[in-house]
């Protein structure tokens, strides 16, 4: 595909997954914070907090001129919602946090979509529709098989349930770099796309909206929302691909003991 993804060694994942699991923590604190009353700005303030507390650096701040450590996209947001003082969660919204981190050289980069408060039927199937499609695009990330196997078990899930994949934003590599090659998309490109080789490390992020897939990028040069106003949902995973399967590095590790 002339893309060229580079291979991490085992010692370089054990850096990323510490990196994400920095992020792992971050979302779950965030998760617990996200009540009605609670504004955007107020998780963005703590995710920096939280990371830096870690010994971690927010990645997103400053990438491309992004304003804030934290996207937070409410309903009809799709990705790169900046959070505001001004916005106040209630309840009902559906809330996709998205969160990345520089520790030690190298990258993490997660998201989940909650419900604040209960959600209508649609939002709440949307929540969990996306939520299994990562979890199906993951369980494709074998020696052997290729992108756009992950693609497929992704778009496949989300069209079943009656639901549209985004085309213009993709998952991505992670490294060195927050967006490496290659390109992840959400639903099955023509033509060949890359095998999974051990060392690729991969960020999964299936975008769901409850409508049509188009979207529009509002005036602020960033939020992403669904062109016909319908809610969208999106989680992502930093997943490395080993000779034993998936290597879920942003998935929370137990630290009860
Ligand atoms: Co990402």
């Amino acid at each position: 595909m002339g893309q060229a993804v580079v291979l991490k060694s085992p010692d370089e994942i054990r850096v990323l997954h510490a990196a994400n699991q920095i992020v792992a923590r971050t979302l779950k604190r965030l998760e617990e914070m996200a009540r009605p009353g609670v504004t955007t700005a107020d998780l963005d303030r703590e995710a920096e907090r939280y990371c830096r507390k870690q010994g971690a650096i927010p990645a997103f701040k400053g990438y491309r001129g992004y304003p804030a450590s934290l996207c937070v996209s409410v309903n009809q947001e799709v990705v790169h919602g900046i959070p505001s003082r001004r916005r106040r969660l209630q309840s009902g919204d559906l809330v996709s946090i998205d969160f990345g981190v520089r520790f030690q050289g190298y990258y993490g980069d997660a998201a989940v979509t909650i419900a604040v408060g209960d959600l209508t039927d649609e939002r709440a199937r949307l929540q969990a529709v996306t939520r299994e499609a990562l979890e199906r695009g993951i369980a494709q990330v074998m020696i052997g098989r290729r992108i756009s196997d992950i693609s497929r078990a992704i778009q496949e899930h989300v069209e079943a349930h009656g639901f549209s994949v985004v085309r213009q934003f993709v998952g991505h590599g992670i490294g060195r770099q927050l967006h490496e090659p290659p390109e992840i998309p959400n639903y099955v490109r023509e033509g060949a796309s890359p095998r999974l080789q051990p060392g690729m490390v991969l960020a999964i992020e299936p975008m769901v909206n409850a409508g049509t897939w188009e979207v529009k990028v509002l005036r602020d040069g960033w939020t992403v929302v669904t062109a016909d106003g319908r809610p969208s949902a999106h989680f992502e995973h930093s997943v490395a691909v080993t000779e034993d399967g998936p290597l879920v590095l942003s998935r929370l590790a137990d630290e009860e003991f």
